[in-house]
């Protein structure tokens, strides 16, 4: 077992990582302040995980309520199922939260347990690579609008998070490589020497090598920890995390969520801004080879989407969150593992871009 921190004074907690971490269940109880326990899981989730998890809590006052599984359940409404049951319960302040699931759930039992009574404590239990390595470490807590994906939220730290990698045994052999996008985004933006040991242990992970596993999520999270634990509430710093996002967001929102999972949205977006960058002078064609062979080796997709053309995509990169006065920023790379802060691009260059499906 690994056991990182992330750094934010008297907010910092852990990061379990290993093989059978979760059936530990002395580590959980070590975050819980109360008799009160919630958790939050989905109709996937609860058959394969729930029950285990309960019977390990047996001695508390545990509770479990099991949402919708989908990207389209989180919202406010469905965030309301949250608080009906911690009140019926009649939970207190100092009642806890368990989030066992995706980035769904995580986001959604986050953003609960931020607005609960002002806040109860809560635990991240991920159980896709993508939340493993991602989302549940950080503090981005939230749910989307009818107008904007993640639009209500807040940044909120778990106690601590649980990431077991035999979870990953179950999960779809799709959700398994989005995952891996954005484990390739971390070597990427600041560790080359990642980058490498992905280029060279990729059918490792695919084949879902328990060990491959853990060192994979223990590096992103380190990663993404010292990011966060510099720039908490993306101020400057944290928007590196970013690559390929402006791209893949245009991408998921103009195909329609559910064509492209997120990290498959991601890698394509990360060949486009590999492209960009090499138009920019920084990286040479031998770089972006690497980069899209990485990519196309983890089973994801690196070419834009053909029905999407430039203007659209110029459209919805408008609306990105990091933009300032209008204007489209990016995150781009001066070399393999090293991202500077978003900036302003020549709209020529970034055109010819767009207009780039050569792979
Ligand atoms: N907070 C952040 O910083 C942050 C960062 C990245 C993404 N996100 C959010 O995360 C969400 C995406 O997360 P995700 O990719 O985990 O998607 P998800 O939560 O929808 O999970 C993907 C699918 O896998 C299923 N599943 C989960 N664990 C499983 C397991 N162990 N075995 C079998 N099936 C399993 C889920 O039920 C779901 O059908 C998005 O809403 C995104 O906005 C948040
Ligand atoms: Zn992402």
């Amino acid at each position: 077992m690994k056991i990182l921190t992330v750094d934010l004074g008297d907010r910092s907690y852990p990061i379990y990582i290993g093989s059978g971490v979760l059936k530990n269940f002395d580590i959980v109880k070590r975050y819980i302040r109360s008799k009160q326990i919630l958790i939050v899981t989905n109709e996937t989730i609860a058959p394969l995980y729930l029950q285990s998890l309960m019977n390990g809590l047996s001695d508390y006052q545990v509770e479990s309520i099991v949402l919708p599984d989908g990207e389209q359940f989180k919202n406010l409404t469905i965030t309301n199922r949250i608080f009906d049951a911690l009140l019926e319960n009649k939970f207190n302040r100092s009642a806890t939260l368990i989030a066992l699931g995706g980035g769904v759930i995580g986001d959604i039992t986050g953003f609960a347990a931020a607005c609960y009574q002002r806040g109860v404590n809560f635990i991240q239990i991920p159980t896709t690579l993508l939340s493993q390595v991602d989302s549940s470490v950080g503090g981005k807590t939230g749910v989307n609008h009818a107008l904007g994906k993640n639009m209500i939220g807040a940044f909120y730290q778990p106690q601590c998070v649980i990431a077991d990698t035999d979870v990953l045994n179950t999960l779809d052999d799709r959700e398994l490589s989005a995952g891996i996008a954005e484990v390739i985004k971390y070597g990427l933006i600041r560790d080359q020497a990642f980058f490498e040991w992905l280029e060279k242990n990729l059918n490792k992970l695919l084949e879902r090598d328990k060990d491959a596993l853990a060192y994979a999520i223990e590096r992103s999270c380190l990663n993404k920890a010292e990011v966060v634990a510099e720039d908490e509430k993306e101020s400057g710093l944290r928007a590196i995390l970013n690559l390929g996002h402006t791209f893949g967001h245009a991408i998921e929102t103009g195909c329609g969520y559910g064509v492209y999972l997120h990290g498959e949205a991601v890698a394509i977006g990360t060949c486009q801004a590999a492209d960009l960058s090499r138009r920019l002078g920084w990286l040479n064609d031998q770089d972006v080879e690497r980069i899209v062979q990485v990519f196309k080796h983890a089973q994801l997709p690196v070419t834009p989407p053909i029905e999407l053309n430039e203007q659209q995509f110029m459209d919805l990169m408008a609306v990105d969150k990091k933009n300032i006065n209008g204007e489209i920023r990016l995150v781009l790379l001066k070399a393999i593992g090293l991202a500077p802060l978003p900036l302003n691009v020549d709209s020529e260059l970034l055109k010819q871009t767009l207009n780039y499906y050569g792979r």
